[in-house]
């Protein structure tokens, strides 16, 4: 059995030890990245599953270690609900880790929430555009994005079936769907797929059908299936739980405690 091309899979023991894996993977990303380019940029993901990494993100050393001077944090989805809002991704990632942290305000690029989504995601598109082009070639490439999967193999706010998993050319665009069940941003396959790096967290038995679905089953047609960097590289971080269904001989796999 093998996972698709230039991926390969972590297995941890649990949800905790895989936020230390991810926090690590972060670190070492936002280094390099630093040292290659002077810059580190990055989008992070929402839901449940990230937030003990970015909790760990705030402390030592991760807190220390990584050059938050030079790293330029982005947003890969956001559900349209007030940041208060409980349900809002970059209202969990301020409490989870960004308030504790300083970084310069400029360097932090949240998806508004205040406008019609149409608006939101045009106005997104054009803080990429800014952002690419004043610190590097005009193509959106992160250094690193970070993703989720839902038990319906959607990642992003990029649900199976859907308009959003066929954009071929915007940069981001608005969605509705996914629990909560609101109006959402994305960023689209275009962006995903000229990632450096990917990093899937994925964790809980919940979710071992679909982790099979996407590393053994190309038929299932998901869209992760169809995040490929060409010149990027994508690790699949999970727990033992959502990994329990995967065939012991698969390759490119490596088992941690
Ligand atoms: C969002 C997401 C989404 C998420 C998955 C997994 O809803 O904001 O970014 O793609 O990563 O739904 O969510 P959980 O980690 O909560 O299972």
């Amino acid at each position: 059995m093998t996972p698709p091309e230039n991926s390969r899979v972590i297995v941890t023991a649990g949800i905790e030890r895989m936020a230390v894996e991810g926090a690590e993977l972060f670190q070492r990303t936002a280094v390099a990245s630093v040292a290659r380019a002077g810059l580190f940029t990055v989008a992070v993901s929402g839901g449940s599953t990230p937030r003990p990494m970015h909790r760990l993100l705030a402390e030592d050393p991760y807190r220390s270690g990584i050059p938050w001077q030079f790293t330029h944090l982005f947003w890969v989805d956001e559900r349209l609900v007030p940041v208060t809002d409980p349900d809002s991704n970059f209202g969990s990632a301020e409490r989870d880790f960004l308030n504790q942290l300083t970084i310069p305000a400029g360097n932090i690029h949240p998806m508004s929430s205040r406008k019609p989504p149409a608006a939101a995601a045009d106005d997104y598109e054009h803080e990429l555009r800014r952002h690419f082009s004043r610190f590097a070639s005009a193509e959106p490439v992160f250094d690193l994005i970070v993703l989720g999967v839902g038990e319906d193999g959607h990642t992003a706010s990029i649900f199976p079936g859907d308009h959003s998993a066929e954009e071929t050319t915007r940069w981001v665009t608005a969605v509705k769907g996914g629990t909560p069940y609101v109006a959402r941003l994305t960023l689209t396959l275009p962006i995903l797929n000229r990632a450096r790096r990917i990093i899937y967290l994925i964790s809980g038995s919940k979710k071992a059908v679909v982790v099979r679905s996407l590393l053994t089953d190309a038929s299932a047609q998901l869209p992760p299936q169809r995040i490929a960097p060409q010149r990027g590289e994508i690790i699949w971080l999970l727990d033992s739980e959502a990994a329990e269904l995967l065939p012991q001989d698969l390759s490119r796999c490596i088992r941690k405690d």
